[in-house]
């Protein structure tokens, strides 16, 4: 049945059959949750290795003893691993690599911080001090449905979110830079380049070129905020590259305005991993001096024993295989039920991602919210309908994270079931409210 062409009598008949579905989904109790974006057991168990590797090694190939202070900006053969993941050539990773910490979303909240009060270089200009010069607000523009925890940093700042459209294959660029020109106040955007969370959509070259040039157009110590988190996160050997934003940016003498991110969250341990930061000498030099007043030196045994465990980017690729291994099926999972259910009925679009770790899913407008409700009295937890748009505020209430990797295959497929039924029964509502 598709919705626009359904007759009322369809129409209610749908309505009784839906109901009586949801109801029986509810006498059945389940408990079941789409909405943790994190590694499954048996996608952690791939790194266990991880446990033993060091042995009683106490030292890096330099000799340095990993087990003391020093090292601030992370051991060299972390910086030469991490780097190639970021695109940072062998001869410039040494001074254009920052490797610390366990998480990139701590060196985002660092750098957001650090270019607000600071200025990311060691004697830049921080944001705070334009605005007060200037009286404007700074400003970030957030390409929308985009990764909730950037939006929350930005609001913790008090920084104000412009979101802009996704194509498909990144940020309208059109759009990005005529807001970029007409507004110095603009600092920054947020990027999720590869299999973006929650699109999967894949940075096109145009995009990244144009990205890597906006330096060029924007007000001062503007900054492309590079999340690359799925990087290396493709479901298959086909999946589409990203082209190199280092490479471009170091082409067009961009590298100030770029910072990338990434980290080994979804490589090997989401608590346990390691995060990296890749931007020009200046800002790396910056970030350091500035985390120095945090800390004295990041866990280095980690990052060796990351190292051992990974080699290079080979290593790196057959240990991603494996994890797609685990997960395949059960974005085809979601696929499937979608595509079984509802395909032709006009009651939503949705992503195939190729690689990454969610779905995202478009209603009819005005009805993610009743969806997410109506899924919650069936017992299966989404992602809050809003929580992919700054603010929590979807404007069309339309969009749907869906995050398949931790649960069981089997208890994807029964939230599966639950989801096409709520979206169904909301769809079919709000055609015989019109
Ligand atoms: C786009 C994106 N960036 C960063 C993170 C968090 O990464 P980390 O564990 O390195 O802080 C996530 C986690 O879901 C994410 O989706």
């Amino acid at each position: 049945m598709h919705i626009d062409q359904a007759t009322p009598a369809e129409l209610e008949n749908a309505l009784a059959e839906l109901e009586q579905q949801h109801h029986q989904f509810i006498d059945q109790n389940v408990q079941l949750d789409l909405t943790r974006g994190k590694p499954s057991t048996a996608q952690l168990d791939l790194s266990n290795p991880l446990n033993q590797i060091l042995g009683d090694s106490t030292h890096d190939d330099e000799g340095t003893d990993l087990r003391n202070y020093g090292l601030l900006d992370g051991i060299p053969a972390a910086k030469k691993l991490f780097g190639a993941i970021l695109g940072v050539t062998d001869s410039d990773c040494q001074n254009r690599v920052f490797v610390g910490g366990n998480s990139s979303l701590s060196l985002m909240h660092y750098s957001l911080w650090f270019a607000y009060h600071l200025g990311i270089q060691a004697n830049g200009t921080a944001w705070q001090n334009e605005e007060q010069s200037s009286g404007s607000t700074t400003k970030i523009l957030c390409p929308s449905p985009g990764y909730d925890r950037h939006f929350s940093l930005c609001a913790q700042l008090g920084i104000e979110m412009v979101p802009v459209a996704l194509t498909g294959h990144g940020p309208d660029m059109d759009q990005v830079e005529a807001l970029v020109k007409a507004d110095a106040s603009i600092k920054g955007i947020w990027c999720v380049p590869r299999f973006s969370n929650p699109t999967g959509e894949v940075y096109n070259e145009e995009t990244v070129s144009r990205l890597a040039a906006l330096g060029k157009i924007a007000g001062d110590n503007f900054l492309v905020l590079w999340d690359n988190a799925y990087a290396v996160h493709s479901l298959s050997e086909s999946a589409p590259v990203l082209a190199s934003i280092d490479e471009k940016a170091k082409a067009l003498g961009t590298l100030d305005s770029v910072l990338q991110f990434g980290s080994t969250s979804k490589i090997t341990f989401a608590g346990a991993g390691i995060g990296y930061i890749a931007s020009s000498e200046a800002n790396i030099k910056g970030f350091t001096k500035h985390f120095g007043m945090a800390s004295i030196g990041s866990d280095k045994l980690n990052q060796m024993r990351h190292v051992r465990f990974l080699q290079d980017q080979a290593g790196i690729a057959a240990h991603m295989a494996k994890h797609a291994t685990i997960i395949a099926s059960k974005f085809a999972a979601v696929a499937d039920s979608l595509e079984a259910h509802i395909a032709n009925t006009g009651m939503g679009e949705w992503s195939n991602p190729e690689g990454g770790y969610f779905v995202s899913f478009d209603t009819k407008p005005g009805l993610a919210k009743a969806v997410v409700a109506l899924a919650a009295e069936a017992g299966v937890k989404l992602t809050p309908a809003g929580a992919t748009f700054p603010n929590g505020n979807d404007p069309l209430d339309n969009n749907i994270r869906i995050a398949p990797t931790y649960p069981e295959l089997a208890d994807v497929e029964n939230a599966m079931a639950v989801f096409v039924n709520c979206v169904k029964l909301a769809t079919v509502k709000q055609k015989l409210a019109e």
